[in-house]
C-alpha cells in the first residue's frame, strides 16, 4: 500500500498519442468533461440520446424509474436484443464477418452476419420446439465455440433467459447453478479442446444432471466427435435439431426490462449468486461503452480473449460488439498452445486492431519473455485493453512497450459481473493515463471512495468504492433472492451501491482499484469465494475444519492457500495433501485448486471462536512455517502470540 500511496501522489499522467486523439470519437479531456457534466446535469436527456444507438419497436416513454434499490430503465420501450445484434446489420453488413473463430487446431472459421442470423433463427425455433418460451431459463455449458454465441442470441430472440456456466466448472458447481435457476433445458457439447486435450463436458453434465430434476432436454453440440453416453428421450444433437428447424424466426419485441440473462458469481457466502440482467439498458450500455472505450470503427478487427462463461465474454464478445456490427475474433483455447506465441500469431494472422485481455495473461507473457511477442508483426494493433483484476504498473508498462510499441493507448477497464458494463476506464483518445489506474468514470457514472459511514476519503486515502447513481446496465436483483441483493449491495452503506472493492482516488480524481474487501478472491482474474472453497474442503472425509486465504502471486495476482485441520482418524501425508487439493478441483473446478494446502493442529481463533484470517493471511504471505507439506503446523502458537499482543479480529 505504501508503494501505491507514493504512486498516487507522484505519477504524472501521460496524454494519449496525438495521432490517436485526432481521429478518436472523444478526442480531448474537454470533450470528455463536457459529456460527463451533461450526463450528470441531465441524465434523462443524456441516456435518452444514447438510447438511439438501439433499434426500438416502441421507443421508451420514460428513461428511468428509480425506487432504490430497484431501477427500471427505458420504461415502456420494446425491442429485441438479437434483432439489434443481427437483423439490423443484414442490409449493410450481411457479408461482413461477425465472428472470426479460431479453433485451437485447424483453420479459422469466419461467420458472416447473414450466416449467424440464420443459425440463431434456426436454434431459436429449435428451442421453441422443446417448449422453451419467454422468461424460461436455459442453462448453457459450452466451450469457446461459435455455437455458444448462437445459443445466447437464440435465447434473446425468443425472450428465454440464458444462464451460462463456465466450461471449467465441475459437475457439482454446474448442478448448483442449474438447480438455483430451475432450467428445463441444458445446452452442452460432447467436449471441448484445451491444450490439445479433450475436456469431457457431456460426461460432467451427465453427472450434474443426476441431481437436477428440472432439466428435461439436453442439447449437445458435436465438437470432438468422441463417444458420449446418450439418454434417449432427453439428449438431442444440436445439429439435428437445428437442421430440422426453420430459418424463419421473426424477432418478437420484448419489454426493456425483460430478463436477458442470469450469470452466477461468487460472493461472501458459499452460495453463488445469480446476477440478473435485463434487456435494453444492458444492451445499450454495452454497445455505447464499446464505442467510447474501444473507439470502435467499422473496419476494426476486435479480439477479447475472455471466455463467454464470464461476464466479460457476455458483454464484450457477444452483446457489445455484435450490437455495433463489429468483427469479433473468438479463440477456442489456451494462450500457450501449441507455443507461447499463439496470441501474437492470432493478432498477426487476423490483423487484430483492438486487443482486450487480462493482467494475468499479460504477466504470463512477461514471464515467458518478449521474444515470443517480437517474432510477430503487431503493426495492426491500435488499442489495447485490460480487465478483471488490478494491473500492476510493471505489467502495464510492459504491455504498453512490448505489445503496444508505445503507440497504442491502454484502456484499464474496471467493472464487475454486477455492473454489466465498464464503469471506470480511460477514453483512449482523451484521458491521460497513469500505469495502474483505471482513471476516470464513464459519463453517467458517479463513483466515490468512502468510509463505512459513507464519508468521503481524502485523496490518496484508502476506502470503499461505491457508486452513487443507478446506471442502465446495473444488475436488477439476485435471482430468487432480492433480500440478498438489497443487503449485499445497497445495505452496507445506505443509499449507494457497494462494489466490494477497496480503492483510492487521487488529487486528479483518478481511481486506483486495490482489490476486494470481502471474501472474494481473484485467481487469474477468476472470481472465487473463500467460503465456497472452504465448504468444498470440509466436504472431504479427512477434513475437520478449513480456512482459505489468498496470497499474492506474481502471475495470477492471487493464489489460494488453504489451512485445514484433520479429523481424528486422518494422518497428514503428501498423498492426503494432494487428494484434498484434487477434491476442491473436482467439487468446484480446477480454477479453485489451492496452490497450497497446509495442515494445522488447530486454527487460530478469537475468544468468540472466529477464525483469525488476518493471521493466516500473514502466514500465507510470509511463506511456510515448516516448509513441509506433510507436517502439522502448530498455529495455536500464533494465536497465543496474537493474544499477548492484543490482536483480535472483530
Ligand atoms: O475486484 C474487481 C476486479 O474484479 C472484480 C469483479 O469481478 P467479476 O465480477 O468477475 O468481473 C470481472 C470482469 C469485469 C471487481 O470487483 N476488477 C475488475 N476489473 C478491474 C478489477 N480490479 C482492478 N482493475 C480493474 N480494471
Amino acid at each position: 500500500m505504501d508503494e501505491l500511496n507514493h504512486q498516487v501522489l507522484e505519477e504524472k499522467p501521460v496524454p494519449p498519442p496525438e495521432e490517436f486523439s485526432k481521429k478518436a470519437r472523444v478526442g480531448s479531456m474537454a470533450e470528455y468533461e463536457r459529456q460527463y457534466q451533461r450526463s450528470l446535469e441531465d441524465p434523462d436527456g443524456y441516456w435518452g440520446e444514447q438510447a438511439k444507438l438501439l433499434d426500438w419497436v416502441e421507443p421508451p416513454k420514460k428513461i428511468l424509474e428509480w425506487d432504490l434499490p430497484h431501477a427500471k430503465w427505458f420504461v415502456g420501450g420494446k425491442l429485441n436484443v438479437s434483432y439489434n445484434c443481427l437483423d439490423r446489420h443484414l442490409g449493410k453488413r450481411g457479408d461482413k464477418t461477425a465472428i472470426l473463430w479460431e479453433p485451437e487446431e485447424g483453420e479459422p472459421v469466419p461467420i458472416s452476419y447473414r450466416e449467424l442470423h440464420a443459425r440463431v433463427c434456426r436454434f431459436a425455433n429449435a428451442l421453441r420446439s422443446l417448449g422453451v418460451g419467454a422468461g424460461d431459463p436455459v442453462a448453457v455449458y459450452l466451450p469457446m465455440i461459435p455455437d455458444l454465441a448462437v445459443v445466447l442470441l437464440a435465447c434473446a430472440r425468443i425472450g428465454a433467459v440464458h444462464s451460462v456456466v463456465f466450461g471449467g466448472f465441475s459437475s457439482v458447481a454446474l448442478a448448483d447453478r442449474i438447480r438455483d435457476c430451475n432450467a428445463k433445458v441444458l445446452v452442452t457439447a460432447d467436449g471441448g479442446y484445451r491444450r490439445g486435450r479433450v475436456v469431457p463436458l457431456k460426461a460432467t453434465a451427465d453427472q450434474a444432471l443426476e441431481s437436477c430434476p428440472s432439466v428435461h432436454s439436453v442439447v449437445v453440440v458435436r465438437r470432438t466427435g468422441e463417444p458420449v453416453n446418450w439418454k434417449q428421450g432427453r439428449d438431442l444433437w444440436f445439429h439435428e435439431l437445428s437442421d430440422k428447424a426453420s430459418a424463419d424466426c421473426p424477432a418478437a419485441p420484448f419489454d426493456s426490462e425483460h430478463p436477458l440473462y442470469i450469470l452466477y458469481t461468487s460472493g461472501t457466502t458459499g452460495k453463488p449468486k445469480g446476477v440478473q440482467h435485463t434487456s435494453a439498458g444492458y444492451l445499450l450500455q454495452c454497445a455505447w461503452s464499446m464505442q467510447l472505450i474501444f473507439d470502435l470503427r467499422e473496419d476494426d478487427i476486435y479480439w477479447c480473449t475472455a471466455d463467454i462463461g464470464w461476464v466479460t465474454g457476455h458483454s464484450y464478445i457477444v452483446y457489445g460488439p455484435l450490437a455495433n456490427g463489429a468483427t469479433v475474433v473468438m479463440y477456442e483455447g489456451a494462450p500457450d498452445h501449441p507455443a507461447k506465441d499463439r496470441f501474437w500469431q492470432i493478432v498477426e494472422r487476423h490483423r487484430v486492431s483492438i486487443l482486450y485481455t487480462s493482467p494475468t495473461a499479460i504477466r504470463a507473457f512477461m514471464a515467458w519473455g518478449r521474444q515470443w511477442v517480437d517474432k510477430h508483426d503487431l503493426s495492426s494493433l491500435r488499442l489495447i485493453g485490460s480487465v478483471g483484476e488490478p494491473i500492476n504498473p510493471a505489467a502495464w508498462k510492459w504491455y504498453s512497450e512490448t505489445v503496444g510499441k508505445n503507440r497504442c493507448p491502454i484502456v484499464d477497464t474496471w467493472w464487475q459481473t454486477e455492473t454489466g458494463s465498464i464503469l471506470i476506464s480511460p477514453l483512449p483518445g482523451a484521458t491521460p493515463t497513469k500505469p495502474g489506474s483505471a482513471t476516470k468514470p464513464m459519463p453517467g457514472i458517479v463513483p466515490r471512495v468512502v468510509d463505512l459511514r459513507g464519508e468521503p476519503a481524502k485523496p490518496g486515502e484508502t476506502g470503499y468504492l461505491v457508486i452513487e447513481r443507478p446506471w442502465p446496465s446495473m444488475l436488477r436483483t439476485i435471482y430468487g433472492d432480492d433480500e440478498r441483493f438489497r443487503r449485499e449491495y445497497w445495505g452496507r452503506i445506505p443509499g449507494v451501491y457497494f462494489t466490494g472493492d477497496a480503492a483510492q482516488c487521487d488529487r486528479d480524481g483518478y481511481f486506483w482499484i486495490l482489490g476486494r474487501v470481502d471474501d472474494v478472491i481473484k485467481v487469474a482474474g477468476h472470481r472465487l469465494s473463500t467460503m465456497e472453497i472452504e465448504s468444498a474442503l470440509v466436504s472431504h472425509d479427512a477434513v475437520a475444519e478449513a480456512a482459505v486465504v489468498a496470497r499474492p502471486d506474481e502471475v495470477k495476482g492471487e493464489a489460494v492457500v488453504a489451512f485445514v485441520t484433520l479429523r481424528a482418524n486422518a494422518k497428514p501425508s503428501r498423498e492426503l495433501n494432494e487428494q484434498i487439493s484434487e477434491h476442491v478441483a473436482t467439487t468446484i473446478g480446477s480454477i479453485a485448486r489451492p496452490a497450497e494446502v497446509r495442515f494445522a493442529q488447530a486454527l487460530p481463533k478469537t475468544r468468540s471462536g472466529k477464525i483469525m484470517r488476518r493471521l493466516l493471511r500473514e502466514l500465507a504471505q510470509k511463506g511456510s512455517v515448516t516448509g513441509d507439506v506433510t507436517s502439522l503446523e502448530d498455529l495455536a502458537v500464533l494465536e497465543q502470540l496474537a493474544r499477548t499482543k492484543g490482536i483480535e479480529e472483530g
